[in-house]
């Protein structure tokens, strides 16, 4: 996975054209509302794209956020329809990287991943996600994570898909992880097709 192929999936795309965009991240919205977080408390979206996680977080009032993501691209379009609500998207903290590659220098209370772990299909950039994650969290912080689900599409923006059950999920983190959660979701693409996801949460023990 590279960046060039990410950044030319977005300049190549709109926002009403991409399988994955969601008008109202609702089930994001959902999780996130039962885990007791403060308004200071630190949340990163990672492989968060151009979601707009990030517009409805601002909206809620939460001060402390992050938004990764390998193409700079989807950031810069992120930035753009922030300030065209007249949000300042300086308050948000943008990572241009590989999560795979990333070194965290900060830990978070809420990791929220929709849709980028399913593209990590080697065990070895799937135990560097881990890494990354342990090394990005402590003990109490949550993560959401959201994955094509078994009955989910094989790929997506033309790159192969690991699918994963809440089931998988929880073996692949029950080490460090306590799993709280789960839901098996169908996502609408723009065009009427539909997507099966796993969701999962969980607590870092
Ligand atoms: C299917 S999109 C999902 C975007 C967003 N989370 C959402 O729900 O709309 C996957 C996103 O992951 C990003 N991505 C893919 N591989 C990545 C990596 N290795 N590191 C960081 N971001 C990555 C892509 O640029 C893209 O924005």
């Amino acid at each position: 996975m590279t960046s060039a192929h990410w950044n030319a999936a977005y300049n190549s795309t709109e926002f009403e054209t991409r399988s994955w965009s969601q008008n109202l991240p609702t089930e994001s919205l959902q999780f996130i509302s039962k885990f007791p977080l403060s308004s200071n408390d630190p949340i990163i979206d990672v492989g968060g794209g151009t979601s707009e996680l990030v517009d409805e977080l601002i909206e809620m009032r939460f001060t402390d956020l992050s938004v990764l993501d390998i193409s700079s691209e989807a950031l810069q379009e992120v930035r753009t329809r922030l300030l065209s609500k007249s949000k300042d998207p300086q308050v948000v903290h943008w990572i241009c990287e590989d999560l795979t590659q990333w070194k965290p220098q900060r830990t978070y209370a809420l990791w929220h991943d929709r849709a980028v772990f399913h593209f990590l299909t080697s065990r070895r950039d799937q135990n560097k996600y881990k890494e990354v994650l342990l090394n990005s969290t402590i003990s109490g912080s949550y993560v959401l994570i959201a994955t094509f689900s078994p009955n989910g599409p094989a790929s997506c923006s033309r790159l192969p898909v690991t699918r994963w059950s809440a089931e998988d999920l929880n073996v692949f983190l029950a080490d460090e992880f306590m799993f709280l959660e789960d839901a098996q979701i169908t996502h609408n693409t723009p065009w009427g097709s539909t997507q099966d996801f796993t969701w999962a949460s969980f607590k870092r023990r």
